[in-house]
């Protein structure tokens, strides 16, 4: 199948870029010792899962759907963890996590018994101290509900659970500044990490940025992981999946109201969502830094601010043209809505040796299913 032939709006999954993640992804657990789950999050493509799993640990999940995806088609260990569980879903997650993290006490107290003899239980702590660029996505941020502070807890939570979760970095590129939240993990919570079995650090370490030094992090990994007699974990999510993914999309109009803007056949609302909500402007392969012909790429929703970016190219665009959004694996396919009544992206994945596979094409009929039966 040739490129020029697919129908925008899709993702393309790039396999070798992946595996070029993957590898860095290898050498990080190598050196350390750490075992890496990944968030399911961030990434739930289960298409390119066979590429994963010779790599990764296992899965960690947000909701009960996550933890049944990870288990049905990851495998390996699965980790089960959400803000709030019902008792329903505790029963429906319990037989088949490793692991099962809850975010309270409360959650804890209430859900203990049912499930102490079916998977090693876990606690969520918030530590306080934060590497996030955006409150919105700061887990520590002034009324986190996002785990427990220390000042709640007591040595007795060790009677109930054998590890804790800390996640508190979002796109976190700097190595001392992770390495000083570690530290900072390391002494105010010693009493507890003596006695736990393991503990994960969550995502948002950006392992695989470009110059990103991961001996050093690893090696520090390793430290903490001796020091402690723990085993450690991380759950990555955008690193695994970092500049793997264009979402390819078409030029469909051009109109000018002081500015020229380009409306393509997506939005940011419903196909790539953080673009929006924290206001992270898309990259396009086609612009050009020194371009004379600047464009608004807007979106096809109706909401008035919805655009992609503002970029400029060598040349005018035309419509059918088509445009790459690079970078659009994490936190988009996840997040797919149907606003608007807009095609969904089909999703592809180009291999190794070139080959394109359809993952998956959605119709009017899925569109329809997610509103009712009439
Ligand atoms: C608990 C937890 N673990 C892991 C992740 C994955 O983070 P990232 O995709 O930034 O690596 C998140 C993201 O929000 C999270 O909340």
């Amino acid at each position: 199948m040739i490129n020029a032939n697919l129908q925008t709006p899709y993702f393309l999954i790039d396999e070798a870029k992946l595996i070029n993640n993957l590898d860095k992804a290898k050498t990080l657990k190598e050196i350390s010792g750490a075992k890496l789950v990944l968030a399911l999050k961030c990434f739930s493509t289960f298409g390119t899962f066979d590429t994963i799993k010779p790599y990764l640990d296992g899965t960690t999940s947000s909701g009960p759907y996550e933890v049944r995806l990870g288990y049905e088609e990851f495998g390996g260990e699965t980790h089960a963890y959400s803000v709030g569980y019902s008792k329903a879903d505790i029963e429906a997650v319990k037989g088949m996590s490793d692991k099962i993290i809850f975010n309270s006490l409360s959650q804890l107290e209430t859900h203990f018994e049912s499930c102490k003899n079916d998977a090693s239980l876990g606690l969520r702590i918030n530590p306080e101290r934060s590497m996030a660029g955006q409150d919105l996505a700061n887990p520590t941020r002034p009324y986190s509900r996002l785990g427990v502070k220390q000042a709640l807890l007591d040595l007795s939570v060790l009677d109930k659970v054998q590890g804790f979760m800390f996640h508190m970095n979002c796109e976190n590129r700097d190595v001392d500044a992770f390495i000083a939240i570690l530290d900072h993990i390391s002494t105010t919570f010693a009493d507890y990490l003596k006695k736990l079995k393991w503990l994960s650090l969550g995502g948002g370490i950006f392992f695989t940025y470009p110059d990103y030094p991961i001996e050093k992090l690893a090696l520090a990994l390793k430290a903490f992981s001796e020091k402690h007699q723990l085993q450690l974990y991380l759950e990555p999510g955008e690193a695994i999946i970092t500049r793997t993914t264009d979402l390819v999309v078409s030029v469909i109009d051009i109109v000018e109201n002081d500015k020229k803007t380009a409306i393509v056949d997506s939005a940011t609302e419903a196909h790539r969502l953080d673009t929006l909500i924290y206001n992270e402007p898309a990259s396009i392969k086609e612009a050009s830094n020194n371009g004379r012909y600047p464009y608004v790429i807007g979106s096809c929703s109706c909401l008035a601010g919805d655009q992609f970016c503002e970029t400029q190219f060598d040349s005018p665009l035309e419509i059918g043209q088509k445009l790459h959004l690079m970078d659009s694996a994490g936190y988009t396919m996840v997040k797919l809505n149907w606003f608007n009544g807009l095609k969904m992206p089909s999703i592809y994945y180009k291999r190794v040796n070139g080959e394109i596979e359809l993952l998956n094409e959605f119709g009017y009929q899925d569109f329809k299913a997610t509103l009712g039966r009439g």
